[in-house]
């Protein structure tokens, strides 16, 4: 059974702490950001046409019977069309995304899971978030040749989410909501390449990379607690630390520590890069009635974006 038309969507996300060392099983944690969206419409099309799918917003628009095995939206219909046993529908997928790319808000984890879900529910399937999420981590495999899993599972589960490589999903209690500013490099970074360069550092020294991993997992581990109480003082602190090590493992840019620097100076509780770092965004801890303070800051200091975005535990 199919609809006329079908919309779904899918959130972008930032880490909050433990990037880089989650790779190599540390946990990190990880919440949506509602702000930017990818949204997939499916709509009905003549018979014999096949599913064509249309991204302007990433140059990319093909028949899924023309496209090449690691074409990652491809690669995304193709499994959900196993997923639920369907063959290829007459349809046209067009998807848009105001996720900026390669900047570390999960650009491709977010346009896979608006695709599966939208394609899976033309065909008149509801996909729980664990079929999604498995679904979408597949996907990532193309994307970042050994990702950990984090954007797949914040962006399926729309839930801020303790994560560690492997492990069932952990929802995390946010007692009190506190407010982040992401600001964005304007500079693009492949997770890909940073992922590779940090596992060829830590080839060549593992025991100075794992110091600092286990250091990286520590502070995922109080920054849970200090979530979980509402010590959004505490919460700053823990950011700042791992952003130190962040720039120790050498992720970290110039562009990126002026806009840590930045938001510091603005009085921001904590500031820190967040993803795979080289470009793409930071994140700053602010008490509400200063976000603005601290986001013309963060313009004035050269983001070429600033997004403002409440966490809260939702549902
Ligand atoms: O895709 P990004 O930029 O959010 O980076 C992903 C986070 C890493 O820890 C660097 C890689 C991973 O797979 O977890």
């Amino acid at each position: 059974m199919t609809s006329a038309q079908i919309q779904r969507s899918a959130p972008g996300k930032v880490i909050l702490v433990g990037e880089h060392a989650v790779v190599y099983g540390q946990p990190a944690i990880a919440v949506p950001v509602t702000q930017v969206r990818a949204t997939a419409t499916l709509q009905a099309a003549p018979p014999g046409s096949g599913l064509s799918i249309v991204a302007s917003d990433l140059n990319r628009s093909f028949s899924l019977r023309a496209a090449p095995e690691d074409e990652p939206l491809a690669a995304a219909a193709r499994l959900t069309l196993a997923h639920v046993t369907s063959p290829e529908p007459d349809a046209v997928a067009t998807v848009h995304s105001t996720v900026p790319i390669a900047s570390g808000l999960g650009s491709g984890a977010a346009v896979s899971t608006a695709l599966a879900r939208a394609l899976a529910a033309f065909l008149g399937h509801a996909l729980d978030p664990a079929a999604i999420n498995a679904l979408v981590f597949e996907v990532e495999k193309i994307h970042h040749g050994t990702p950990s899993g984090i954007d797949n599972t914040v962006i399926s589960y729309e839930q801020p989410v303790y994560f560690v490589r492997g492990r069932p999903i952990e929802r995390l209690a946010v007692s009190t909501p506190f407010t982040l500013l992401v600001g964005d490099t304007g500079i693009p970074s492949p997770t890909k390449s940073a992922v590779e360069d940090v596992r060829r550092a830590w080839e060549d020294d593992p025991a100075h990379y794992d110091a600092l991993f286990d250091q990286i997992g520590d502070i995922v581990d109080d920054a849970r607690r200090a979530i979980e109480i509402g010590d959004v003082e505490e919460l700053g602190m823990l950011m700042t630390e791992n952003h130190a090590l962040l720039i120790e493992m050498g992720v970290s840019s110039p562009q990126l520590d002026e806009l840590v620097d930045a938001a510091q100076f603005s009085g921001a509780l904590g500031a820190k890069l967040s993803g795979a770092g080289r470009g793409g965004n930071m994140i700053t801890l602010v008490e509400e009635d200063l976000a603005e303070d601290t986001a013309q800051v963060l313009w004035e200091a050269g983001a070429k974006g600033v997004i403002r975005t409440k966490v809260a535990r939702t549902g």
